[in-house]
C-alpha cells in the first residue's frame, strides 16, 4: 500500500467524513452527491448501521499527515444477527424521521427511504457458509495502490479470528472495476440479481472456544 496511507480503527469523530466517502463513491463507484438532496441517506442505508453496531469490524483508511479518512471497510460477522439488530435499533428512528420529512416522490432519495421502510433481510443458499458480509469504498485518489486489498486482508483475518467460515457481498453488475477487484481477492459469483451480483469467498476460520 502507498506509504501516505494507513489503516486505523474507527473513531466516532470519523462519522461525518465516512458518510461523505459513502456518498462520493455511491454511484457505481462514482460521486452520488448530485443524485441526492439528503446527503446522509446513502450513509444511513449502507454505512451507518455498521458504524453503530459493528465498530470493531470497521476499518478506516487515513491519509498520513492529516489523518483524514479517505476510505473504509465495514463488515458484520453474522448477517442474520446484524439484520435483526438493525430492525430493533437502527431502522425505527430513521423511519420516524423520514415519515415526518418524506422525500420527493420518484427521487433517488425516495428509493432509499423505501429501503429504510422495508428493512433488509438477506436470504440465499450461500448464506449458511458465508454468514459475514462487507462493504469497502475508497475515494478516487486512494484507489489502485493496494489499499483495498490491505483493508480486506485485515478484515478477513478479523472475521477468521471470530471463527467465521465465509463472507459475501453485493456489487452492482455495472461496477466492472469492483467486480474485477473482488475476483482478484478470491470472490466468485454465487447469485445474480436484476442489477447486481452476490459474490462470496470462503475464509479459514480459527477454532473458537464455545
Ligand atoms: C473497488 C475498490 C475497493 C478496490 O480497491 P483498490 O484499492 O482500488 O484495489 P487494490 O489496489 O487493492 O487492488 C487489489 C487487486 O485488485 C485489482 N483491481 C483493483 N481494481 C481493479 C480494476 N478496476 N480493474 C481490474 N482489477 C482491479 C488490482 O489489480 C489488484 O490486483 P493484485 O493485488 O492481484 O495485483 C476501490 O477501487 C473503490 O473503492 N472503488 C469505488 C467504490 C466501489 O466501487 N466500491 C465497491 C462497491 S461494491
Amino acid at each position: 500500500m502507498r506509504p501516505d496511507l494507513y489503516i486505523d480503527d474507527y473513531r466516532p469523530a470519523d462519522r461525518a467524513a465516512l458518510y461523505d466517502v459513502c456518498l462520493r463513491t455511491g454511484n457505481v463507484g462514482a460521486d452520488a452527491g448530485p443524485d441526492h438532496e439528503d446527503r446522509d441517506l446513502l450513509g444511513h442505508v449502507y454505512l451507518g448501521p455498521y458504524l453503530e453496531l459493528e465498530p470493531e469490524l470497521t476499518l478506516v483508511l487515513r491519509a498520513a499527515g492529516s489523518g483524514g479518512p479517505v476510505g473504509y471497510a465495514v463488515a458484520t460477522a453474522d448477517t442474520a444477527t446484524f439484520e435483526a439488530a438493525c430492525e430493533e435499533r437502527w431502522w425505527p428512528p430513521l423511519r420516524a424521521h423520514y415519515r415526518a420529512r418524506p422525500p420527493r416522490p420518484g427521487s433517488a432519495d425516495a428509493r432509499l427511504v423505501r429501503m429504510i421502510e422495508d428493512g433488509v433481510r438477506t436470504e440465499g443458499p450461500w448464506l449458511a457458509e458465508h454468514p459475514a458480509h462487507l462493504h469497502v469504498d475508497l475515494l478516487e485518489p486512494a484507489r489502485g495502490v493496494g489499499a483495498g486489498r490491505a483493508l480486506l486482508t485485515r478484515l478477513f483475518a478479523a472475521l477468521e479470528d471470530r471463527g467465521v467460515p465465509g463472507v459475501h457481498l453485493e456489487v452492482a453488475s455495472a461496477n466492472d472495476g469492483a467486480v474485477a477487484f473482488y475476483r482478484r481477492l478470491g470472490f466468485t459469483v454465487v447469485a445474480e440479481r436484476p442489477d447486481s451480483l452476490v459474490m462470496a469467498r470462503r475464509l479459514a476460520p480459527a477454532a473458537v472456544a464455545s
